[in-house]
């Protein structure tokens, strides 16, 4: 039987597939019910500071009303000093979770401002989250210049840092202009881990109610590619953990990501979509493949692939890329 224990960026996992942020996470019942499927750690979806303040705001408003629910609320979620009602429901679903649950649960933090980010990832902290992951993610605006975004998200990181002890994650995008250095600015500026990558929201738009249509579709295998070549091309420069998100369906992928680089694999909609027993299916799956290709353990398997940086390797890249997109042209070579 391999062994599939994992490490990422110093915990000890059981098995390398995380539950990545999701709306599985937002009940302690959502949480167990992940762990059950066999998960080796959980992120819990983000709590994002202004559904915070939305929800301070409507609690001042019922309790000046006089409101029964605003009383009932705080029977559930009892006031602590300086937490809001919308915390306050997070940190309290994140205790109990860290408390009776055996795997790693990792909270995840949406601030706007700065000390959204520290005292948040302060309170996470001291509700025993295992380790913080940072959703940088924001609509910066056409005004902002790239390096504009790339300075806060950094500055964000070493905020974070310097308010807890837990390790810090980054979820990267893949729209910067150039991951790589993000990637390596990141790993100086203290991330404990790199996850690649967000997958963003894209409405959509219904050319007959002429609405738009808010999507956050749930992703397919393909799309796993471009988060396994930035983690091939990285894994060599980094030592920070890097964990794959987008586009795990089956074991495969796992298996793949993993030869990639990956410490940890991650995925949400193939647990949305089969529900979180999926998650054995593909443990499983993954002890399988490992088996007939005769590897005993992860750390045998991690990097197999990784892409050994050298001087001129841009150069490489681009040849494989002409040459790839030579072989693509002629396999569509048609009559037209
Ligand atoms: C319904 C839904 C809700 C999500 N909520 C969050 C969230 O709160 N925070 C976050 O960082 N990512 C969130 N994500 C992104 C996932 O964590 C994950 O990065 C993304 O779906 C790509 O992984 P997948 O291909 O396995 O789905 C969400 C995704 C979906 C589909």
């Amino acid at each position: 039987m391999a062994d599939l224990s994992s490490n990422y960026m110093g915990l000890r996992l059981q098995n390398p597939l995380v539950a990545s942020a999701s709306p599985l996470s937002h009940t302690l019942a959502g949480i167990r019910s992940l762990v059950e499927g066999g998960v080796g750690a959980v992120v819990m979806h983000s709590l994002f500071e202004e559904e915070v303040a939305l929800e301070a705001e409507r609690q001042v408003a019922l309790a000046e009303a006089g409101s029964e629910s605003f009383a009932e609320s705080l029977s559930y979620f009892p006031e602590v000093p300086g937490v809001e009602a919308g915390g306050r429901r997070y940190l309290s679903v994140l205790e109990r979770a860290a408390t009776v649950l055996n795997v790693p649960v990792i909270a995840s933090l949406n601030g706007t401002t700065q000390k959204g980010w520290t005292r948040f990832a302060h309170q996470m902290e001291s509700a025993g989250a295992a380790a913080i992951e940072l959703n940088v993610y924001s609509s910066p605006g056409p005004e902002a210049s790239g390096r504009e975004v790339e300075e806060r998200h950094v500055e964000i990181l070493g905020l974070v840092k310097s308010s807890v002890s837990v390790p810090v994650a980054v979820k990267l995008s893949p729209y910067y202009s150039s991951v790589g250095e993000v990637a390596l600015r990141m790993e100086e500026a203290g991330a404990d881990a790199l996850v690649l990558f967000n997958r963003f929201l894209h409405p959509d738009i219904d050319p007959e109610t002429l609405q738009v249509v808010p999507g956050l579709g749930l992703s397919s295998a393909s799309e796993g590619r471009l988060a396994r070549t930035w983690i091939a091309l990285l894994r060599q420069r980094l030592d920070t953990s890097l964990a794959a998100s987008t586009g795990v369906d089956g074991p495969d992928d796992l298996a793949k990501y993993l030869l990639a680089g990956a410490d940890v694999v991650m995925t949400t909609s193939a647990l949305l979509r089969r529900g979180p027993d999926y998650a054995q299916v593909l443990l499983d799956g993954l002890s399988d493949w490992m088996s007939r290709k005769g590897f005993t353990s992860i750390a045998k398997v991690r990097g197999l692939l990784a892409a050994t940086p050298y001087p001129g390797q841009g150069a490489e890249e681009r040849a494989g890329y002409v040459a790839a997109l030579r072989a693509a042209n002629a396999n569509v070579a048609g009559p037209w």
